[in-house]
């Protein structure tokens, strides 16, 4: 085997992303003790700048765990929903339906809510789900990347806290791509990952927890080892993680949170992703028989999915991506499971593209130059 083999592709694709040169670099800074003063130069920092992103303070416990987004939505549901209780998963597409599996193979009495794919969360329908189910806890998914769907956070998070219910939120493909604003959100947990908007490779779930949401942990039992945010939070609080973690993405995770707060800035971050979804709504828009899939007022400011025009199949997306591959990009030619599902009905399929992370304005124009000619064969 030669290293050579391995492609060096620009990844235009929803996550991973592209990592910069100097992120790369910071993965070969020294090793450390997870247990030493030498973790904390690292994770002390890394919080604190998790924070700044999403908008919050004391308000909010930070949880790092190993694995990845996966592991910190799973572990709200087994540490929030007791038994006996219901949880609703509201989805409205393949990462909401993820939600619900998550609930039932853990047991959990679990009921779903579920839209089309394109649809945000209709609140009327919310709203009459709830006064049905009388759920403890509820799932919903702020930014849906299998449609580039994005969800109102806060007026889902109100009517769910109107009913009593705790809002559990998969940030996983908006954090560090747009504002949040936690803090006032409603949201009772907000978990995400390292290997979309925040461009760094995968390996730690994040996890924004209320104190009042730990509280209600303690009282819920059968929570796992790793799956249990009141064990998790005995270790964050000292900046630690649970069980060792990866100590080369900890460095540069440090390195890449430092830059994005201290050097890019936050709200330069927010406002060039709004840029670059700007530059894909036109792109799109001078597509004939190309349209965004996404209702306006919930298109997402990391992720884009398009309907390709009628006849165009799955089969001719594969070919799209070997020849965007050859031009040294790797192309999304949309959610595997749902252009499945679409052209089996006859439908219009998709494609998604990514526009999150380091990518940059002038990145995404080549992109889109290179894209341009293949969409129209
Ligand atoms: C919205 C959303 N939720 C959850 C996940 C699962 O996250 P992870 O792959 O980090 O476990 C993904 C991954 O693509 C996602 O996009």
């Amino acid at each position: 085997m030669s290293t050579q083999d391995f492609a060096e592709l620009q990844l235009f694709i929803t996550g991973p992303t592209f990592i910069r040169p100097e992120v790369r670099e910071a993965g070969l800074l020294p090793e450390f003790g997870h247990r030493d003063s030498e973790n904390n130069k690292r994770f002390k920092p890394i919080m604190e700048n998790l924070k700044k992103l999403a908008g919050c303070a004391d308000d909010y416990h930070t949880i790092i765990f190993n694995g990845s987004g996966s592991s910190a939505m799973e572990a709200t549901v087994r540490s929030l929903v007791a038994d006996g209780e219901t949880v609703l998963n509201v989805s409205v597409g393949a990462f909401g339906d993820l939600y619900h599996k998550m609930a039932v193979v853990n047991g959990k009495k679990a009921v779903q809510l579920k839209f089309a794919a394109g649809e945000a969360i209709d609140l009327g329908q919310l709203e009459a789900a709830l006064t049905e189910h009388k759920p403890a806890c509820v799932t919903f998914t702020h930014n849906e990347t299998s449609t580039g769907v994005t969800n109102d956070m806060r007026a889902v998070c109100a009517l769910i806290r109107k009913h009593g219910a705790l809002p559990l939120v998969d940030g996983v493909s908006l954090f560090g791509g747009a504002a949040i604003d936690l803090t006032g959100s409603g949201a009772a947990t907000y978990a995400t990952s390292t290997q979309k908007s925040l461009a760094l490779p995968a390996g730690f779930g994040l996890l924004f927890v209320t104190p009042e949401a730990v509280e209600k942990a303690k009282t819920v039992t059968n929570k796992g080892f790793a799956t249990d945010i009141v064990g998790q939070l005995g270790r964050a609080s000292k900046n630690q993680t649970l069980t060792t973690p990866n100590c080369t993405l900890a460095n540069q995770m440090c390195v890449q949170l430092d830059y994005i707060v201290h050097t890019e800035g936050v709200d330069k971050r927010f406002a060039r992703h709004l840029q670059m979804q700007g530059m894909v709504h036109d792109f799109v828009n001078s597509l004939p028989g190309f349209e965004l899939l996404a209702p306006e007022g919930h298109r997402s400011p990391t992720v884009t999915a398009v309907r390709v025009p009628a006849g165009v199949s799955v089969a001719d997306l594969k070919k799209v991506k070997e020849a965007m591959r050859a031009k040294g990009y790797l192309f999304d030619p949309g959610y595997g499971k749902l252009n499945t599902d679409l052209e089996e009905k006859g439908q219009r399929v998709l494609i998604r593209i990514g526009h999150m992370g380091d990518i940059t304005p002038e990145m995404l124009a080549a992109y889109l130059d290179a894209l341009k000619p293949e969409l129209a064969k």
